[in-house]
C-alpha cells in the first residue's frame, strides 16, 4: 500500500466500517403522577444489537449517574444514591437496540431531564427524554391532569 492509498483507506474507508446510529426516546413530555412508576423508552435506529455497547442514563448532567449498563451488566458504582434500588433496565430486546428503564415510585424531585447515551467504544449517539410528575408545579398541563384526576374519583358516584 502506498502512502496515497493508505490516506486514502483513513479518509474514506476507515470511518465507514464504523457502527452508525441514532438513537430515538420520546417527542412528547412523560407525565406521571408521583408514587407511579416511571418508564423511559430508548431505541436505536437503525437496530444494532446494543448487548456490547455502554448504555448510561443520566439526568442533566453526564455525571449524574440513573442507570449504568456496561460489560453486560448493570454497574452500581456511580449511580446516584437517590436512584440506589429504585431502577431496572428492561433488556428483552437489546439484540434489536432497544432498552426501557424504570424508575419506581416517582417523587415531583424526580422531574427533569434524562438522557440515555449508548457507546460502542468508537461512536456514541444519546437522546433526552423529559420526565413531568404531576402536581409539582402549577402550570395549566399539569393542572389538567389534577382535574382528570379527580374527575375519575368523582365519576362512580353519578352511577347511583
Ligand atoms: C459481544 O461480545 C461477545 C464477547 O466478546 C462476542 O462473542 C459477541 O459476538 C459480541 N456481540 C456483538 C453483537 O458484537
Amino acid at each position: 500500500m502506498t502512502i496515497y492509498t493508505f490516506v486514502f483507506f483513513l479518509i474514506n474507508v476507515a470511518p465507514s466500517l464504523q457502527v452508525r446510529f441514532s438513537v430515538i426516546g420520546l417527542d412528547l413530555p412523560l407525565v406521571i403522577h408521583p408514587g407511579e412508576d416511571a418508564v423511559l423508552p430508548c431505541h436505536l435506529s437503525p437496530k444494532i444489537n446494543a448487548q456490547n455497547m455502554t448504555i448510561r442514563w443520566f439526568k442533566e448532567k453526564y455525571q449524574n449517574i440513573v442507570h449504568l449498563y456496561q460489560d453486560r451488566g448493570f454497574r452500581i458504582e456511580n449511580q446516584m444514591a437517590e436512584y440506589r434500588s429504585r431502577t431496572t433496565l428492561i433488556k428483552d430486546s437489546i439484540v434489536v437496540g432497544s432498552v426501557s428503564l424504570i424508575i419506581r415510585n416517582v417523587q415531583p424531585s424526580d422531574s427533569g431531564l434524562y438522557t440515555c447515551f449508548y457507546n460502542t467504544g468508537s461512536f456514541y449517539e444519546e437522546a433526552v427524554i423529559e420526565v413531568k410528575v404531576a402536581g409539582q408545579s402549577y402550570t395549566f398541563y399539569s393542572e389538567n391532569i389534577i382535574m382528570t384526576s379527580l374527575f375519575s374519583h368523582i365519576q362512580p358516584l353519578r352511577n347511583f
